[in-house]
């Protein structure tokens, strides 16, 4: 079995790991719980050999294993799926599974002339695919291209390849359709069954609670419970990780503190419609990814953009945000051009919440103070006159979003890197609230977050329109579509489609999302 005992792990004055036991036996899937930066990646880390603990030990199957080294990790049968997907942008995605299990073993069948044949590596991934109900990017296709939801079945497809005995999985559920999903939570049974450890870090819990064996609750740095399946509920749970519980979803349509919005009075009078799209196309690899969409979203609106991953949908926030040229059409925020001559939106009018929050929405490398203030309005509000930048007005403003959403950083000077996946996203979705733009677009916002987190961003996205704001929420999460948006659209092929009221129920929705219209 999989025994770590006593992991301590610090990073500079936080005790990230406190002393953590962690059991799996084989056959078992285990689920890790617990809040935002309560230390289930760094603990996932360290079994996979990607960090070294500073006390403690761990065995498998009666060997200790050697710490901090992933190749040794790997060797004694550890694959991991991380919770930031680790791909090679330029590399094709044949080429990227090539280096996980499927080319080993091409190269060994090849021994001859010890190259890969990707071929044969696209084979067996498109096996290993066709049982999870996964579907393939086109051959050859580069990784730089792909949507997080491609980039989550890589890297779970790389994992299984290696058929590891024991396979963490960091957050893989959150961007899995519906069918997929079902797929995927039967292959860990298959796993199960044939005698694997599987270990599963989620913030689903109602999916915790049915597909584990037993639960691992984390909570800042210590296991707080470790209960067995159908000895907790799914409060209960919640309670364990966070202390008290939050209200889930329940008045995330009723408006929240006011004030934080400067919008004036005139201009809502005057201008409708905060958002208008006319006719938009976007081509992409030579074909239509976005087909003339037209959309409009109005002061105090939150409209939704269902869709199957992959439909346009990135190309959509890319063109909004203004870093993809549309071939033709228009897009204008509050009655005006949205993006000038340089292609950047001028007055930060528009705020964008990118998806990949990894590569598009930080710099990793730089601190928070400097990530918050590449957004305009905020960069505004730390410069003294005749635009000098004021580095105590920085890293007060940037003290004071950290305060104000709940993100747990060492401080302005810490580097984005150093947040835990969920802090990470707090810190986008602060970022462009903070901004004071009149139009929020926001794409599978609330990936990664935890339960209390999740129903404070809904809440405060309901805020920022009935404050007069106008929210794009792009997701593929059907749930917080029809707990949020006022009106709904669904997007297949690039296409627009508008949803009618009598067409929410889950059932329709699947439909017109697989693009029956
Ligand atoms: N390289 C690092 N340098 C400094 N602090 C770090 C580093 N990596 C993690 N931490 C801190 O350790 C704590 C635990 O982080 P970890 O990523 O393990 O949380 P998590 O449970 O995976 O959270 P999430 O649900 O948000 O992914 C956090 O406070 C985080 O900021
Ligand atoms: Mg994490």
């Amino acid at each position: 079995m999989l025994a770590a005992r006593h992991i301590t792990r610090r990073f500079g004055p936080l005790l990230a790991l406190d002393r953590v036991d962690f059991d799996a036996c084989p056959g078992e899937i285990v689920a890790l719980l617990g809040e935002n930066g309560a230390g289930k990646t760094t603990l996932m880390n360290i079994l996979a050999g990607r960090l070294r603990p500073d006390a403690g030990s761990i065995e498998l199957f009666g060997r200790a294993l050697r710490p901090g080294s992933p190749s040794a990790a790997l060797a004694a049968g550890v694959a991991a799926v991380h919770q930031s997907p680790m791909l090679f942008e330029r590399m094709t995605w044949e080429e990227n599974l090539a280096l996980g299990g499927f080319g080993a073993r091409a190269a060994r069948a090849n021994r001859a002339n010890l190259t890969i044949d990707l071929k044969e590596v696209a084979a067996r991934a498109a096996a290993m695919a066709a049982r999870l109900g996964f579907t393939l990017p086109s051959p050859g296709a580069r990784m730089e291209q792909r949507s997080m939801a491609e980039r989550v079945r890589m890297e779970v497809l790389r994992a299984l390849s290696f058929e590891p005995r024991v396979l963490i999985l960091d957050e893989p559920t959150k961007l899995l359709g519906p069918g997929e999903l079902a797929a995927f939570l039967d292959v860990l049974r298959r796993l199960r069954s044939e005698g694997r450890i599987v270990i599963l870090v989620t913030h689903k819990l109602a999916e915790a609670l049915t597909v584990a064996d037993c639960i691992t609750v984390l909570r800042r740095g210590r296991v707080v419970a470790r209960p067995l399946r159908g000895e907790v509920t799914e409060n209960e749970l919640a309670t364990l990780m966070i202390g008290e519980l939050a209200p889930l979803s329940e008045g995330a349509r009723t408006a929240g503190a006011a004030g934080t919005l400067a919008l004036e009075a005139k201009d809502l009078l005057e201008i409708k419609n905060l958002l208008e799209i006319k006719n938009l196309v976007v081509e992409r690899d030579g074909w239509r990814a976005l087909d003339g969409v037209n959309l409009e979203v109005a002061a105090g609106e939150i409209v939704g953009i269902a869709g199957v991953d992959g439909n346009g949908q990135s190309e959509l926030v890319e063109a909004l945000a203004g870093v993809r040229r549309p071939m033709s059409g228009t897009i204008r925020v509050a009655a005006a051009d949205a993006h000038d001559r340089d292609g950047s939106d001028g007055g930060g009018a528009l705020a964008v919440i990118a998806e990949n929050r990894d590569r598009d929405g930080l710099i990793l490398e730089m601190p928070l103070w400097e990530n918050l203030l590449l957004a305009r309005p905020l960069l505004a509000r730390a410069c003294e006159r005749f635009g000098w930048l004021s580095a105590s007005r920085a890293a007060a403003l940037c003290a004071e979003v950290l305060e104000r959403f709940h993100i747990r950083a060492a401080g302005p000077q810490a580097l984005a890197a150093e947040l835990s996946g969920g802090n990470r996203q707090r810190l986008c979705v602060a970022r462009a609230l903070a901004s004071r733009s009149r139009v929020l677009v926001a794409h599978n916002v609330t990936r990664g977050l935890d339960v209390a987190a999740t129903a404070e961003v809904r809440r405060r996205l309901a805020a920022f329109a009935a404050e007069g704001g106008a929210v794009l929420l792009v997701s593929s999460d059907l749930d917080e579509l029809t707990a949020l948006c006022g009106r709904l659209a669904v997007i297949s092929r690039g296409r627009l489609r508008a949803v009618g009221a009598d067409e929410h129920d889950p059932a329709r929705m699947g439909l017109l999302m697989a693009g029956a219209w």
